[in-house]
C-alpha cells in the first residue's frame, strides 16, 4: 500500500510535467466494435517487476477510459516470467490465435513478438532504444507492424546528480546484463558520460540474476558508486543490490523510478504511468484502424529526479534542501 502511494504521489507530482513527442491523438470512446464479436489483445511482459507491473495498469486503465475496457476487449494478460522460452511460447499462441493486436512490454519481450509475426500489428511499450533493438529503422514513420512507445533516459542528468549529490565519488562501477540490449546501449552511453565528466569507471556484467549478488558485491568493493541502466533482470532483484550498496556504503544510481523505490539511491528518469497511458493511446488508434505506419514512436521528454531518502539515510547521504524540494521521494 504504502508502496503504492508513493508512485501515486510521484504521478501527482509530474502530472504537469508529463509530456511526449509524436502521435498522441486519440479519438475517444470507439466508433468501431460496437455490439457483437469481441476485439481481442494479447498484452505480454517478460516478468514482473514494479516498473513493468505499473506501466501494464496503467495501460489497461487508459485502455478503458478510450473506450476499450473488458465490455469491448478480450485482453489475454501473459507474464512470461523472466524465460525467453514462455515468451516465444506465449508470442505462438497471440498468433495461433489470431489476436487483433499485441501489446508487448520491454524490450525482449517486443522483439520475441516481432519475429513472431509480420501481419499482427505490434505495440511495444518502454522499448528504450527501438532502433538498436531492431524493431523499427525510421521511428517517425514505422516500415513494418510495429510502433509503440520509448523510455530513452537522460543519462547525462543522472550522472550530474551523481556530481551533485556525493562529490566526493571518483570512481563509477557500471553493471547490466549482457542479454538486455536496452540495459547494454544505456550503461555504454552513461559511461561514456561519466568519463568525459573525469570520472573513473569499471564495468561489470552478468548473465543471469543469479550472478547479481556476487558480481555486485566484487564491483563494490572497487568502487565508490554504482551505476545500474534500465535493466530487466536487475530490476526484478532490486533489493538484492540495494543491500550490496548498504552493505557497502555506496550510492546505487540507476535506470529507474522503480529501482529507487525498491531501494537503489537516486535517479533522474520518466514516469512509467504516462508512458503506459501514451502506449493506450496508440493501442486505441490501432483498433480504430489507422495503419501502423501513420503512428511514429512516442517517446516520453519530461524527466524527474527520484531519490529514495531511506536509502540515502543507510548510507548517510545527506540531500541538499534545493534538490530534494524539485524531487520526487520514493520509498
Ligand atoms: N526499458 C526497458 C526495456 O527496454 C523496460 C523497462 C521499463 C524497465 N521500466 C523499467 C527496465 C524499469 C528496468 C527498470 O526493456
Amino acid at each position: 500500500m504504502k508502496k503504492f502511494m508513493s508512485i501515486a504521489l510521484a504521478a501527482m507530482m509530474m502530472a504537469s510535467m508529463s509530456g511526449c513527442n509524436g502521435n498522441s491523438n486519440s479519438s475517444g470512446s470507439s466508433s468501431a466494435q460496437q455490439g457483437d464479436d469481441k476485439v481481442h489483445v494479447g498484452v505480454v511482459q517478460i516478468m514482473e517487476h514494479t516498473s513493468l507491473d505499473t506501466i501494464r495498469e496503467s495501460f489497461l486503465d487508459e485502455m478503458e477510459v478510450l473506450g476499450y475496457g473488458e465490455d469491448k476487449v478480450e485482453y489475454d494478460i501473459q507474464n512470461a516470467q523472466g524465460e525467453q522460452s514462455n515468451l516465444s511460447t506465449i508470442c505462438k499462441k497471440f498468433v495461433g490465435d489470431d489476436v487483433d493486436l499485441i501489446v508487448a512490454i520491454a524490450t525482449p519481450t517486443a522483439q520475441t513478438a516481432a519475429a513472431s509475426t509480420t501481419d499482427i500489428p505490434i505495440v511495444f511499450s518502454a522499448v528504450t532504444d527501438p532502433v538498436e533493438a531492431k524493431l523499427i529503422q525510421n521511428p517517425q514513420q514505422p516500415e513494418g507492424n510495429v510502433t509503440g512507445t520509448s523510455d530513452a533516459i537522460p543519462v547525462d542528468e543522472v550522472m550530474k546528480l551523481c556530481q551533485k549529490l556525493t562529490p566526493e565519488v571518483k570512481t563509477i562501477g557500471f553493471l547490466y546484463t549482457t542479454s538486455e540490449i536496452n540495459a547494454q546501449i544505456t550503461a555504454e552511453k552513461a559511461m561514456a558520460e561519466a568519463e568525459k565528466m573525469g570520472y573513473q569507471t569499471k564495468l561489470m556484467t552478468i548473465s543471469e540474476v543469479s550472478e547479481l549478488q556476487q558480481a555486485a558485491q566484487s564491483l563494490a568493493e572497487d568502487v565508490d558508486a554504482i551505476y545500474v541502466p534500465i535493466d530487466n533482470t536487475i530490476a526484478q532483484a532490486m533489493q538484492t543490490l540495494a543491500q550490496v550498496g548498504i552493505d557497502n556504503q555506496i550510492p546505487i544510481y540507476t535506470g529507474a523510478d522503480s529501482m529507487v523505490q525498491d531501494g537503489g539511491f537516486a535517479t533522474v528518469g520518466i514516469e512509467y504511468t504516462g508512458l503506459g497511458k501514451e502506449t493506450a493511446k496508440i493501442a486505441a488508434e490501432v483498433l480504430e484502424g489507422t495503419p501502423v505506419s501513420e503512428l511514429p514512436v512516442v517517446t516520453m521528454e519530461e524527466f524527474g529526479t527520484f531519490i529514495n531518502p531511506e536509502t540515502a539515510k543507510a548510507i548517510g547521504v545527506e540531500i541538499p534542501e534545493e534538490i530534494a524540494s524539485q524531487a520526487s521521494m520514493l520509498s
